[in-house]
């Protein structure tokens, strides 16, 4: 990669994304669009196309040389992954899953079906993406688990007034790290703390954080935590469960097939130890080889400069845009501060989301419009639908000037 002065500086980042050479209806891109995919920078694509055009073979099955370095390729993005956010055991306690969403599937069918019955509590917050909401409601229609929710207060933040007597007798507290709407920056070390004197285990969903944050399993209390690689400057089709090994080793497969068991008979099957009896099917190699060059990638930026530069331009998009559009257009969210990421989701008067990410669109701004995935907190905060501007590593103050010219123009066109 481009060597990076500190600061991070924005500019020399973005030559390293191809992307952001595109124009859009004649005018740069300016993507706006990383909570619900981030860019892959060239280091990326080069180590996904050098592995295509060198060493691919399936793992764990050939003796050929290329087969080994296939394994040994795929087995090192495991242990990079693994160190990158503090795993003790990374070998055995990191799964590649398809994405965030299957990793915490795979808690709710395994570790939950296995340990959670009828009235067995679970508790959730308001602000959890479906992903971290259906498979529990799933469970609870099924098996008839309990589902409590921690309640979001008025900026956007999770009221914890109650904490000790919603987690009174829950088994299990799943939590997202940062909202993917509020982009508020939860404080789960407090809510795994409270839950393990409860006695409950503690699942994270770390799409939206691992991504933005320094992000250490111990310091998060977690004993689950779930991201994608395609939200960290990774590929698609590869995510990540870690798992703590003793949880994991007690947990039955999620999925069965090719890779996972250690002996079939036509009447039984012995699964392989974790993390392998997790992982049926060939699994993605490729990706998980983009995956490990988007962690080193984000490790050579490094993690606090990434954290400093999203922090700055967060604040300069919530000060321009209450200073410049106040009057017409809400944030959802906590105030600039420490515990709010940069992830803006505009109410822009009586215009509907989609007509505000329509005229964004023509000014080359890339914006989500929608319910995020996360219904429940919309009907919470009293809308259908918010169009949402969402900040990388590679955006900067020009981004954010684009932005708020195109707000303005929504103005003009809608009256
Ligand atoms: N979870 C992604 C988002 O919030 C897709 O947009």
């Amino acid at each position: 990669m481009t060597p990076v002065p500190e600061p991070l500086d924005a500019e020399v980042i973005r030559k390293d994304f191809p992307l952001l050479a595109q124009r859009v209806h004649d005018r740069p891109i300016v993507y706006l669009d990383s909570a619900s995919s981030s860019l892959q920078p060239r280091p990326v694509l080069a180590a996904m196309e050098r592995y295509y055009e060198s060493t691919h073979a399936n793992v764990h099955r050939g003796v050929y040389a290329t087969a080994e370095e296939a394994t040994a390729l795929y087995e090192g993005a495991r242990r990079k992954v693994g160190r990158f956010i503090g795993a003790p055991d990374p070998r055995h306690e990191v799964i590649f899953t398809k994405n965030a969403t299957e990793a915490l599937n795979l808690v709710v069918n395994s570790w939950g079906r296995a340990n959670l019955k009828r009235g067995d509590v679970v508790v959730l917050t308001e602000m959890e993406h479906h992903s971290n909401l259906v498979p529990w409601l799933a469970l609870a229609q099924n098996v008839g688990i309990e589902l409590r929710y921690l309640p979001v207060d008025g900026q956007g933040r999770l009221d914890l007034c109650d904490l000790d007597r919603i987690l009174d007798g829950a088994s299990a507290v799943s939590v997202s790290a940062m909202s993917n709407v509020l982009g508020t920056i939860n404080p789960v070390p407090l809510i795994t703390e409270a839950a393990h004197r409860h006695g409950a285990i503690t699942v994270v969903d770390g799409a939206q954080s691992v991504p933005h944050l320094v992000t250490d399993v111990a310091a998060l209390g977690a004993d689950f935590l779930a991201f994608s690689a395609h939200k960290m400057l990774g590929p698609t089709g590869i995510g990540v469960l870690w798992g703590r090994r003793e949880l994991l080793d007690a947990m039955p497969p999620f999925l069965g097939g090719g890779g996972m068991i250690l002996d079939v008979t036509l009447e039984r099957f012995t699964p392989a130890e974790a993390p392998w009896r997790f992982e049926a099917g060939t699994p993605p190699i490729a990706e998980a080889v983009g995956l490990a060059a988007a962690v080193d990638y984000l490790d050579a930026v490094g993690m606090e400069q990434i954290v400093t530069h999203e922090r700055a331009l967060t604040a300069y998009a919530l000060t321009a845009i209450g200073d410049r559009l106040g009057e017409v257009c809400r944030v959802f969210g906590p105030p600039v501060g420490g515990d709010r990421a940069g992830v803006l989701s505009l109410d822009y008067r009586d215009v509907h989301a989609h007509d505000v990410a329509q005229v964004l669109d023509q000014f080359g701004v890339c914006v989500r419009p929608g319910h995020h995935c996360a219904k429940p907190l919309m009907s919470r905060l009293g809308v259908s639908a918010t169009a949402r501007a969402s900040i990388d590593i590679y955006n900067d103050d020009s981004d954010i000037d684009t932005l708020i010219e195109g707000l303005t123009h929504v103005g003009t066109v809608f009256g």
